[in-house]
């Protein structure tokens, strides 16, 4: 079966929510530094963005995992492959991750950081999927919910491609006279 991409979600949109995000993120932390400590690598164009438009002082942080390596489909375990350098104890952490599917690697983190004693702890996430999760998860900060299917863009890939593009976008089949 051939598939093409469809646009999901545009640049101008995701820059927009991404903007209501870091006020948001500011207003409820307040004046304290803030670590966002980014879940690569699918989460890096949404650090990025999310970091210029916060105010005050933001640092910024990055740890890899992989439960899903290529596929398309989840492993079902999370294993760290790079943890963070910054010591979190005493400080106000926002994971920022490019998508909750199952729940299964934000559990994971928020479990371990926790252990690591943050001031405070909060998930940032562009997308959610709720119709996916096999795991309950918690995330204060959603950019856009969307239905269960498979996306690339702003970070998104399918084994490594797509990653670039400036928008988020679904693979939907072609027809046969395409
Ligand atoms: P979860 O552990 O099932 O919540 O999956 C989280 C990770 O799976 C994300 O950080 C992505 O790397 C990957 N993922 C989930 N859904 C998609 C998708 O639609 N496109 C690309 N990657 C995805």
């Amino acid at each position: 079966m051939t598939e093409h991409l469809e646009i999901l979600l545009s640049e101008d949109q995701i820059q927009n929510r991404v903007s209501e995000i870091a006020t948001q993120l500011r207003q409820d932390i307040g004046d304290e530094p803030i670590l966002l400590l980014c879940v690569l690598k699918g989460a890096f164009p949404f650090l990025a963005d999310l970091a210029k438009k916060m105010t005050g002082e933001v640092l910024f942080d990055f740890i890899q995992v992989s439960s899903w390596e290529g596929g398309r489909e989840s492993k079902g375990s999370v294993r760290i492959k790079k943890d963070h350098d910054f010591d979190i104890k005493g400080m106000h952490v926002v994971i920022v991750e490019d998508i909750v599917d199952s729940g299964l690697t934000i559990n994971h983190l928020r479990e371990l950081l926790t252990t690591r004693q943050p001031a405070s702890l909060r998930v940032a996430s562009l997308l959610s999927k709720p119709d996916a999760r096999t795991h309950e998860a918690q995330v204060e900060y959603i950019g856009f919910e969307i239905s269960n299917v498979f996306v690339v863009g702003y970070g998104l890939d399918d084994d490594e491609r797509y990653r670039n593009l400036p928008y988020v976008a679904a693979f939907v089949p072609s027809s046969t006279s395409d």
